[in-house]
């Protein structure tokens, strides 16, 4: 009875909060097949996304360039067997701060959140990130395990895949039509997301180097645990002008 009270006290703040935004043109969605996704399933993916986009491709062509070595020596050497995040380590500083900035604002990126959105998207942040195979902790942390995210009810985040991603290196799973019902409990297992979703609801999103995923991280997600290897990409948080928590000091993540 009380969880169905604050359900209930979570959806009126939500739709209180959401009236306060003007309302997208959805009749402009049929010229953007991500918007169109987005709205349906909270996801979409476009693949290959360095053959089409310049600043996508310098990103590959500098991740390509660096030293991987140097980058991995890095990230054993900050990895930290008693904090339960060791399975996480930014690399933001491996990448001149205007083409992370030049990518962010890409216009392909901008146009499709801003017609879902309705209005110019706020870049909250971008950094890049490399997640590892946790050796300290053999069950999943933190945003390895189904959340939603807070930070405001206009929300996309996007993913850029550095390297391939498979079921083994820890693809971002997201619960298609999660998004819908942001106000929802979220304490679910992967059974219990089947029933209330649907048996296919469940989407990893594994892809080759230069997919780019778009998700309304309100729906219900979280980082496969890693088998092996590392995952790396780009990901980028953009909400209204007026999130839920404080701005950063920088847009870029360190
Ligand atoms: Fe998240």
């Amino acid at each position: 009875m009380l969880n169905v009270i604050k359900t209930q006290i979570r959806k009126i703040r939500y739709n209180f909060k959401l009236s306060k935004f003007p309302k997208p043109n959805i009749i402009n969605d049929e010229i953007y097949p991500h918007v169109q996704n987005l709205r349906k399933k909270g996801i979409s993916t476009e693949y290959n996304f360095h053959k089409k986009n310049e600043k996508a491709k310098k990103i590959i062509d500098l991740y390509e360039n660096l030293n991987k070595e140097e980058i991995f020596d890095y990230v054993k050497q900050n990895s930290n067997p008693v904090n339960k995040s060791s399975y996480k380590l930014r690399i933001s500083r491996y990448f001149p701060d205007q083409d992370l900035i030049n990518f962010a604002e890409d216009k392909f990126i901008i146009n499709n959140i801003k017609q879902y959105f309705g209005f110019k998207p706020y870049l909250r942040i971008i950094e890049v990130v490399a997640d590892y195979k946790n050796n300290f902790f053999n069950h999943p942390v933190h945003t390895q395990i189904f959340h939603r995210d807070a930070d405001d009810v206009k929300l996309i985040k996007i993913f850029f895949y550095l390297e391939n991603v498979n079921n083994n290196n820890g693809p971002f799973q997201f619960v298609e039509r999660s998004h819908r019902y942001p106000w929802q409990d979220v304490n679910l297992d992967e059974e219990s997301v089947q029933k209330k979703y649907g048996e296919n609801s469940l989407h990893s999103c594994t892809g080759d180097k230069g997919t780019l995923i778009f998700a309304d991280t309100n729906g219900i997600h979280r980082g496969l645990v890693l088998k092996e290897k590392f995952r790396v990409m780009v990901t980028a948080m953009y909400t209204s002008d007026k999130p839920n928590f404080a701005k950063f000091d920088k847009v870029i993540g360190y």
